[in-house]
């Protein structure tokens, strides 16, 4: 009776709490409904899954062994589900409140059980399933002696948002189809839905296009540089271009498969009529400007000139809408693309076209009088609309960055919003679907901490701004917005590490603010959980960004021209320890309480965060020359 009391006790608690009371789980993006209960389940050696859709249960079933036979060692089986350990029901009757990709997962000390109208929300029941086993289960090798524990739990979860994207720019720095399946890997443990890939850039054209052979022949190589791209001299006529690659038809089907049996889809994006200069490259008749036979792919030189939100093109690296050919051109490219991928949507680019070269081409002017378009917006919405026009002939939907409102949106369009969410907005008002992914929230190319630490990068956005990425403005119809992205440009990402790094833990950010209740979202909560998942990541090997435990700095001059610090962090309970000695700071060293005047002789600050009596920053080093220039002047 006393048990029984206790037991009782326990339920009540635990699903009052709902919570707060499930310390040992750490769920991203957080369910719509989680209640912990008593007990646990022990998963044993020999996993059978029951289904009573064994076709469409086959890809969840293979992902789930696949991603614990190398820790556990079990060996997994479909069998009755009488027997099962974990089954997977497909609902005879649709449950309208979990949608297509919802599901409900039941973990009690005997059995787990996943319910859901589509083999999606198996998928995603089993992804929330795989974060509440230990984090080991990470582990690319057997580990032994381990008791992989399921805690006992009642979940209902479906995403608030369909489109829940990340952006992968392999234009800029191509990405092995290993390496784009690695990517894939990641995103759908957040239960990330869609992989935009941005295959054509100024930097390279990444995919094979059988009836225009130049593209990847001649626009899929440049010349390698290393450093801060923007900054680098152009090459020279005899240095090999050999840097770059492209996927063949093949390649892409493949991603294209390995995407789908993870229930995520894949956007093409063919960016024009800006960003073409490796397009121009491989078949120079495509641009306006003469010249553009002595164009090469760009390795990172300067090509633009940018002025706040004003820029110009140095070199024409964009294609010509006053040339037939063109529309010729594209309507290839189009062709193939439209049979390669199954996705609805074609992403055709249309941002930041530089309109300085258009303005001195005869044939646009000819094409403005002709068409009776009064300035060179027009001219580009023009093109935009014949693009639409290419795109719905091959049975697909046509969309592009949120520039393509300007000079008029083309009838159909789905608007990409990525400068702020203005664009997106007038687009929704005007009833055309629309996608979120503005600078300000999503754009994880941009530093995550101090220029001090990170490899440097025009702008910042820190972890807990990314948190307050809000995809459905109050102004407009929810239904205009289909949800949001992320978008990882790599002009200064060479490698796949450094990919993964760029990546998280913005992008849990990102999957919570596109999956979970707004209501649900909780800084605090939502930190506490990203922690577990660095540690999750750590038995991984997936990179992360440590940056939210660095100092955040504001340097200012005082009005006897003194350099004062002030620094603070981003989440609470860390320790700064600094010294302008030159020597390595520790927890002995002087703590940071108080805005600090830099002495005048020093020559470098150095410091570290710590967590109570453990370092958990990294040593960061800054020459007193740099705080110096990066003082703002006291008004
Ligand atoms: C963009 O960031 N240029 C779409």
């Amino acid at each position: 009776m006393k048990r029984l009391f206790y037991v009782l006790c326990c339920c009540i608690c635990y699903a009052a709490h709902g919570q707060t009371a499930k310390t040992d789980i750490a769920i991203i993006p957080e369910p719509v409904a989680i209640a912990r209960m008593p007990g646990e389940f022990v998963l044993p050696k020999n996993i059978s899954f029951g289904t009573n859709a064994a076709a469409e249960a086959a890809p969840v079933i293979a992902y789930f062994n696949q991603h614990i036979s190398k820790a556990t060692g079990a060996s997994v089986s479909a069998a009755k589900s009488s027997a099962s350990t974990i089954s997977l029901t497909l609902n005879a009757v649709n449950e309208s409140a979990i949608g297509n990709e919802g599901y409900r997962l039941t973990v009690t000390p005997k059995e787990v059980s996943i319910h859901a109208n589509k083999p999606a929300g198996l998928f995603y029941g089993i992804q929330t399933l795989l974060q509440l086993l230990p984090k080991e289960i990470e582990s690319a090798t057997y580990v032994p002696n381990r008791r992989w524990t399921i805690p006992c739990v009642n979940v209902t979860d479906y995403p608030r948002f369909q489109w829940r994207g990340l952006m992968f720019d392999v234009s800029r720095h191509f990405f092995t189809k290993a390496e784009v399946k690695k990517y894939i890997d990641n995103m759908v443990r957040y239960k990330f839905n869609l992989l935009h890939m941005h295959l054509t850039d100024n930097e390279g054209w990444r995919i094979e296009i059988k009836s225009l052979p130049k593209l990847t022949e001649v626009g899929a190589w440049a010349v390698k540089k290393v450093g801060y791209y923007g900054t680098f001299d152009p090459p020279k006529p005899e240095e090999p271009r050999n840097y770059g690659g492209f996927y063949t038809q093949e390649d892409i089907k493949e991603i294209i498969k390995y995407a789908q049996d993870r229930y995520v889809n894949i956007l093409p994006e063919i960016d024009v009529p800006g960003h073409s200069l490796a397009a121009i490259a491989a078949y120079p008749e495509l641009s306006c400007t003469p010249e553009a036979s002595t164009y090469h792919v760009r390795s990172g030189e300067r090509i633009m000139q940018w002025n706040g939100p004003k820029y110009s093109a140095i070199i024409d690296n964009n294609l010509c809408p006053a040339n037939e050919n063109v529309y010729a051109f594209l309507d290839k490219v189009i062709t193939e693309v439209a049979a390669l991928f199954p996705f609805e949507y074609i992403h055709m680019g249309g941002d930041e076209a530089a309109k300085n070269f258009w303005e001195k081409s005869d044939a646009i002017k000819d094409l403005m009088k002709r068409e009776n378009l009064k300035d060179l917006n027009e001219v580009q919405s023009y093109f935009e609309k014949r693009v639409e026009k290419i795109v719905e002939s091959k049975g697909k939907k046509f969309m592009g960055w949120d520039e393509i409102l300007e000079g008029g949106l083309a009838p159909n369009a789905m608007v990409m919003s990525w400068r702020g969410m203005q664009g997106g907005i007038k687009a929704a008002q005007m009833k055309h679907d629309v996608v979120m992914s503005p600078t300000t929230f999503a754009y994880i190319d941009y530093m995550q901490g101090d220029v001090a630490i990170e490899p440097r990068v025009y702008a910042t956005l820190r972890l807990n701004k990314a948190y307050q990425f809000e995809p459905l403005p109050d102004s407009v119809d929810a239904k205009y917005i289909k949800g949001g992205q992320a978008n990882l440009w790599t002009e200064n990402v060479y490698n796949m590490r450094h990919a993964e790094y760029m990546t998280w833990p913005r992008g849990f950010a990102i999957s919570e603010s596109l999956w979970s209740p707004r209501v649900k979202k909780n800084w605090p909560d939502f930190f506490g959980r990203v922690e577990k998942h660095f540690q999750r990541f750590d038995v991984a090997d997936v990179k992360y960004a440590p940056s939210v435990y660095d100092p955040i700095f504001n340097i200012t001059t005082t009005n006897d021209l003194s350099v004062k610090l002030e620094l603070n962090t981003e989440i609470p309970g860390l320790d700064i320890y600094y010294t302008f000695d030159n020597s390595f700071p520790d927890k002995f060293y002087p703590k940071y309480t108080a805005p600090l005047i830099v002495p005048k002789e020093a020559t470098q600050l150095r410091l570290i965060t710590y967590r109570g009596d453990k370092p958990i920053g990294r040593m960061i080093t800054v020459l007193v020359e740099d705080l110096n220039k990066r003082a703002t002047p006291k008004k």
